[in-house]
């Protein structure tokens, strides 16, 4: 198998999407798929995925197709889903909530250590299993419990001191809501920037451009 380092960050991010199909297909007790059965599931095409998936080695047989709980699992460890980084939130508002309570942090390599909020009637709502904790005491918190992952989900203008903040507290990964992009280039820091308003425009150019788009798939 090739090192991750070597795979482009187009396969690399649609990983994750062969891992959500193939869980599902899991579920629903399928042993085996051809590339072109999950091509026509996935939207790709049957090549794209062969290539896609010869970069890790090909787990497929001619013939056969993949083996779906192998291919799973071996996504899954590319992806390094047992890893357990230990991860923090900051900023128990409405967006922290949802993103708290449903995401599967464990499935998905992370364990959701603490919650912050710097509000003083946020400080001590329960959120799951854990009580929200008072962001003056984060420091504290990061020298005893060493978290790698913040997630950040504070209002924007905060969002550059914060991560600094953060960075010399050791935190190598941020996964940030805030409208702000932090810089991908600080060395050894891992970002993903995420804008659910980006995918919304997403969807308003195609509406407006629909009859183009059906073209194209004609
Ligand atoms: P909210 O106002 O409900 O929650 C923000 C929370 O952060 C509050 O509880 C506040 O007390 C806390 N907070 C503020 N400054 C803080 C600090 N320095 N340290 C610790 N806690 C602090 O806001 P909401 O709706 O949850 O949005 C949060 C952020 O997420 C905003 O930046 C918003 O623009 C962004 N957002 C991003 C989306 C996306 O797709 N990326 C979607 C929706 C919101």
């Amino acid at each position: 198998m090739k090192k991750n380092e070597q795979v482009s960050t187009p396969v690399i991010k649609r990983l994750p999407r062969y891992h959500r199909y193939l869980e599902e297909l899991k579920r629903q007790g399928v042993v085996r798929i051809s590339s072109k059965e999950l091509s026509a599931r996935m939207g790709l095409t049957a090549s794209q995925i062969r290539q896609d998936l010869n970069c890790f080695g090909g787990f497929g047989q001619q013939g056969y197709g993949y083996n779906i709980e192998q291919l799973y699992n071996e996504i899954g460890n590319i992806l390094g889903l047992s890893s357990k980084f230990k991860a923090v939130l900051i900023g128990a508002g409405n967006l922290g909530h949802a993103v708290a309570t449903h995401l599967r942090f464990e499935d998905r390599g992370f364990d959701l250590i603490g919650i912050f909020d710097n509000n003083p009637n946020v400080i001590g709502q329960q959120i799951g299993n854990k009580t929200v904790l008072d962001s003056d005491i984060l420091e504290e918190f990061c020298k005893e419990h060493n978290p790698s992952v913040a997630i950040l989900c504070i209002p924007s203008e905060f969002a550059d001191t914060t991560a600094k903040k953060l960075v010399s507290l050791g935190i190598k990964g941020f996964w940030n809501f805030t409208q702000y992009d932090i810089a991908t280039n600080y060395k050894g820091i891992a970002v993903e920037n995420v804008h659910l308003g980006d995918s919304l425009m997403t969807l308003c150019y195609q509406i407006n451009n629909i009859d183009n788009l059906d073209e194209e798939s004609k």
